[in-house]
């Protein structure tokens, strides 16, 4: 377990960061482990590095302009003629915001509480328990990690994450831990006949035929990720999650009613306000590559809280794992002379393996894939 003398004003000439990461990493406890051991204050690799807190602090401009609201968009409708309008709204968040929540979207509020209380199930069963999920093994189908990115990214976040890929290859249920095991099941089918009402929503929205983007396999697979973000004892030197944007085509996001995550819009970061019964859908990397930047994958971050845990469950539309060989780019169809291709083609393996290799470092995935003006 990470000692006192790690705290954040550990002598800089005797500090040992990667030892330091190591030994959070083979407590094989995440961050649970660390808040329920009762630290006062941060490990010294959770903290932000000056320049990125400096860099919220708002500019010497005049004011900024009132906040954007996130658009909420009632799918109750789409068969009783209220499709071309709902159409509209998905077009235009997609392509202004990158983000929007969606109500009457068909899975029973019931539901969305019981999968976050399997998941909070999960991450509070006991540190042996839990410890025997814990995992970076890169094929693995189910695990438990906290911080894919720890040795990569610049600081730690204040969160631990159970990963599960649940397709398109049915994931037998026995890999997954019995306190969640039926839950996770039972939402996994749920929210992907969500994601493919979605896909057709933004097919539409980009004057395709409504099954135009589940041919290209983009519902094809999803995986679940239940995150965990204990109470933080400082919570303004670290994050929950770094800015990035997220390696799929889109994610669907059920978040409890704690709040903080927030998203870059027009040079303010603006809240996602938890809605009830609502959930978050956001354009992924991918999207924004296909639709040759029609839709937008917008930078979104999670801030650490005193107040916890909060619980979240994304669910991110990709062929994880999955050997797929297809090639994705620009879709044809919606280019023309004024509007060429703005990306090369990618396989999703190529994709990934950069967007890992990266970590959530602050920057951009895809413009590592954008061609030269
Ligand atoms: C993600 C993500 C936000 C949240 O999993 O990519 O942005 O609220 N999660 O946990
Ligand atoms: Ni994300």
């Amino acid at each position: 377990m990470v000692g006192a003398d790690d705290a954040h004003d550990a002598d800089p000439a005797t500090y040992d960061r990667h030892r330091e990461l190591k030994r959070f990493d083979d407590s094989k406890a995440g961050v649970k482990g660390l808040a329920d051991s009762g630290v006062a204050r941060l490990p010294r690799f959770f903290l932000r590095p000056p320049e990125d807190i400096a860099a919220d602090r708002p500019g010497p401009g005049p004011a900024a302009p009132a906040a954007l609201e996130i658009p909420v968009i009632d799918l109750g409708s789409l068969a009783a003629g209220g499709r071309p309008a709902a159409v509209a709204r998905v077009l235009e968040a997609a392509r202004e915001v990158g983000f929007f929540q969606v109500v009457n979207h068909g899975i029973p509020e019931g539901v969305l509480a019981e999968v976050l209380a399997a998941g909070r199930a999960f991450h509070e069963l006991p540190a042996e328990v839990k410890a025997g999920y814990y995992s970076r093994e890169a094929g693995r189908r189910v695990k438990f990690t906290s911080n894919f990115d720890l040795y990569e990214s610049k600081h730690a976040n204040w969160r631990d994450t159970m990963f599960c890929v649940m397709g398109p290859e049915p994931l037998d249920p026995l890999e997954l831990p019995p306190v969640c095991r039926d839950m996770m099941m039972e939402y996994s089918k749920q929210v992907k006949a969500l994601g493919n009402t979605l896909f057709e929503l933004l097919s539409e929205a980009l004057g395709l035929k409504p099954d135009h983007l589940v041919k290209m396999d983009c519902a094809k697979g999803h995986a679940l990720l239940c995150h965990y973000y204990p109470a933080c004892p400082e919570p303004d030197l670290t994050m929950g999650t770094t800015k990035h944007s997220d390696p799929d085509f889109l994610t669907i996001l059920l978040q409890d009613h704690i709040g903080g995550l927030q998203i870059y819009y027009r040079d303010q970061w603006v809240d996602v306000p938890p809605v009830a019964g609502a959930l978050v859908v956001n354009i992924g990397d991918l999207l924004q590559l296909i639709s040759n930047d029609i839709f937008k994958s917008v930078w979104h971050r999670v801030l650490a809280s005193h107040v916890g845990p909060r619980l979240s469950m994304a669910c991110f539309f990709t062929l994880h794992l999955y050997p797929s060989t297809r090639m994705y780019g620009p879709i044809k169809e919606i280019l023309s002379e004024d509007r060429p291709a703005l990306y090369r083609e990618i396989s999703l393996r190529e994709f990934v393996t950069y967007y890992d290799s990266k970590g959530l470092d602050g920057t951009s995935a895809l413009t590592h894939f954008r061609l030269a003006k």
